[in-house]
């Protein structure tokens, strides 16, 4: 039988990817879980398995971060006394020039990677800072050391602003951290239709190492965790470099 004073982990886009790997590393913690995704058959799965095979509690949230009515219950079950920890990883990617693309696209985007973000995490906090345990992780990318449109741009302001939370509650025992991940091999290049053939296989991380790189720096409180050597030389490069050159890079690497 699970425990019935497990502490709960709220996870977003927890059906792919970096996510599910999540799921499994925290639910073989002993971590009840709350999922969240837009895929009801996935989730439904997913919450099986991680149930049968880790004897957790797992419950479902079907929701579309676009939307307003379903962010809105995400939010509210962010703020409940049982969640220790809310991950805000869903995400996508899109591939068209600004001029001529559709804003609906931009639009979506920022309201997943920042609106969404802002939502759960503003209505998480009071109660994790209440209790003074626990904290939020949000998963943004080595992108927002770039230059490169809506993408990058969205995922600036998820590392900033978790740097920022996590600088104020810094004497606290709720710890804020912003996860910056390179290439990592998940959904996230076929869905957005992007061509990654030519990226060399040193750039690419392994989603499950991600993961439980992420958690050993957040238990360490750290503000900002960047998985592997090679992303650690890259981030530190491109914070340092002029930003002149930063956008041209940004630009010429874009596909
Ligand atoms: N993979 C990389 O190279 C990489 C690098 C840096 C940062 N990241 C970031 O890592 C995070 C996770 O991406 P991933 O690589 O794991 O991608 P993935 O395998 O494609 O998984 C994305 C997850 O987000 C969910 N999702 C997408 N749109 C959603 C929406 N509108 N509402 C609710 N859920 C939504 C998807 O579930 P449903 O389709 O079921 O809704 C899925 O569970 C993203 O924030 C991404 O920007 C990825």
């Amino acid at each position: 039988m699970s425990n019935s004073t497990n502490k709960t982990a709220l996870i977003t886009g927890a059906t792919a990817g970096i996510g599910r790997a999540y799921a499994f590393e925290l639910a073989s913690r002993g971590m009840d879980l709350v999922l969240v995704a837009r895929d009801n058959e996935r989730l439904t799965l997913l919450a099986n398995e991680l149930k049968n095979k880790f004897d957790i509690k797992t419950e479902i949230l079907v929701a579309d971060l676009t939307n307003k009515v379903a962010l809105g219950e995400v939010a509210c079950r962010a703020a409940a006394e049982d969640i220790e920890l809310v991950i805000n990883n869903a995400g996508f990617g899109i591939k068209q020039d600004f001029v001529g693309g559709g804003l609906a696209a931009e639009q979506d985007l920022l309201d997943v990677l920042v609106g969404a973000v802002l939502q759960i995490t503003h209505a998480a906090m009071p109660g994790l800072v209440a209790r003074n345990s626990g904290g939020v992780i949000n998963v943004s990318s080595v992108a927002g050391w770039l230059s490169s449109g809506t993408y990058s741009s969205a995922k600036a302001w998820v590392t900033s602003f978790s740097e920022a939370l996590a600088f104020q509650h810094r004497a606290s025992q709720v710890h804020v951290m912003a996860l910056c991940p390179g290439y990592t091999r998940t959904e996230f290049h076929q869905r957005a239709n992007m061509e990654i053939s030519t990226v060399p296989n040193w750039m690419w991380l392994d989603v499950d190492k991600v993961v439980k790189t992420s958690l050993k720096d957040f238990a360490r409180n750290k503000p900002v965790s960047v998985p592997g050597l090679q992303y650690k030389i890259l981030s530190f490069v491109a914070q340092y470099l002029p930003r002149p050159v930063v956008r041209r890079i940004s630009n010429t690497s874009r596909r």
